[in-house]
């Protein structure tokens, strides 16, 4: 049995994230997201997310695509997750091609193109402007 982690934000959740999502879990038998915390959040980019942690987790959780859910801490304990959750595969979005090849040692990396013309980012943005 293949097991698939994967990690993210996933805030405003939106098809790509979806998208994402249902692709991973057709790699393996058994999903696992790590879904970022505010405060991890708020170290990278200076603003918390606009749904907090707990809602953002809630949401992916009940994803029937999605089997198990836990809060990705800190960016540096990315390989003690992988192997801690015994993770076979690991797949990122494109946006991060190449970025996590370090991890091959432990686990296939695969990376998924992102859906095109959607982002966290851009949402905010239209929301902001209109
Ligand atoms: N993702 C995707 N397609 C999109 C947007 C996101 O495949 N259009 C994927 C990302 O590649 C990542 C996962 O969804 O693997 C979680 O991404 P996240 O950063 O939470 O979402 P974004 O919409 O990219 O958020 P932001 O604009 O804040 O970066």
């Amino acid at each position: 049995m293949s097991r698939v982690i994967t990690f993210g934000t996933f805030d405003i959740f939106h098809v790509g994230h979806l998208n994402i999502l249902k692709r991973a879990a057709e790699l393996g038998e058994y999903l696992i997201v790590g879904v970022s915390t505010d405060a991890l959040n708020f170290s990278k980019k200076q603003r918390y997310p606009i749904c907090p942690q707990h809602s953002r987790a809630e949401i992916v959780d009940a994803l029937a695509c999605v089997d198990e859910v836990f809060y990705e801490e800190s960016l540096e304990l990315k390989r003690e997750y992988i192997l801690q959750c015994k993770a076979d595969i690991l797949v990122m979005g494109d946006d991060w091609q190449g970025k996590f090849d370090e991890f091959s040692d432990i686990c296939q990396v695969v990376y998924l193109p992102r859906t095109p013309s959607i982002s966290t980012t851009e949402l905010i943005e239209i929301v902001k402007e209109s």
